[in-house]
């Protein structure tokens, strides 16, 4: 396949940035979008260029790491997909790709298509630990009863790899599809009741302060979330946090 990139370069926080041209050949449908930005950032190197930035780590859609707008969707027109597992037969030979970075006031973009998204790790910081008694006696986990609709739907939270499509998706930039995914897979779980209350006004609390907008019902960061994580898990959040804040003292 032969493909025009349009790629969004900006050299660092404070350049504001461009769409450049590319023009790449020889892609293979076996490829993975990854894969195709390696092919261009060899080509780049060869001929002395600066290659194109952009985050990956684990490539088998588990790490969150990989991130990028294509064509106009967070990692791309596939659904249930990380952008490291899109496949470049989802395009066709001449076609024309729109290459950006994941936007939002809270994700400040620090070099082409790299952006900080350490916002998410404060949130989770601020989220605190689950107390675990560890003295020796402790309880073993598989002798705790748990309804299997709660396991499952806690399962299906923690499937969370904190992306940020949700957020780069939403209108309004609102990060509370991540934040009641891990809200929620403590908040079902018996371990994690102990700090719930406080977990959750923690959490909101330094979700706010990153800057992120409100939610309102949209619904399109479900669309587009790789792991499918549902809007159930939003209105959980709404009940524990209402819950939280009628009996916390702080
Ligand atoms: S909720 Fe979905 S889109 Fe948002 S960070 Fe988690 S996995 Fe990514
Ligand atoms: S590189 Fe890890 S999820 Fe894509």
């Amino acid at each position: 396949m032969k493909l025009k990139l349009k790629i969004w370069r900006q050299k660092n926080a404070n350049d504001k940035g461009k769409l450049v041209d590319y023009d790449i050949d020889g892609v293979s449908g076996d490829m993975s979008f990854l894969e195709m930005l390696d092919v261009l950032n060899t080509q780049l190197i060869e001929k002395g260029e600066e290659p194109v930035a952009f985050d990956h780590d684990c490539r088998e859609g588990i790490c969150g790491t990989c991130s990028l707008f294509i064509n106009g969707e967070a990692h791309g027109p596939d659904r249930l997909v990380t952008t490291c597992q899109l496949h470049m037969r989802k395009f066709n030979d001449g076609d024309t790709i729109y290459i950006e970075p994941f936007r939002a006031k809270a994700f400040p973009v620090v070099k082409d298509l790299v952006v900080d998204r350490s916002a998410f790790d404060r949130i989770q910081h601020a989220g605190g630990y689950i107390s675990v008694n560890t003295s020796g006696n402790t309880q073993d986990a598989n002798a705790i009863p748990i309804n299997k609709e709660h396991a499952d739907k806690a399962f299906d939270a923690a499937t969370c790899i904190g992306c940020g499509a949700c957020v780069a998706t939403c209108k309004n930039s609102s990060a509370m599809l991540f934040v009641s995914a891990k809200v929620s897979q403590f908040a079902l779980l018996p371990q994690g009741k102990v700090e719930a209350k406080q977990r959750v006004l923690n959490m909101v609390e330094q979700m706010d302060k990153e800057g992120f907008g409100n939610c309102t019902n949209t619904g399109a960061c479900e669309v587009e979330c790789p792991k499918g994580i549902s809007l159930e898990n939003i209105a959980r959040m709404n009940r524990e946090y209402l819950a939280a804040s009628f009996t916390s003292n702080t």
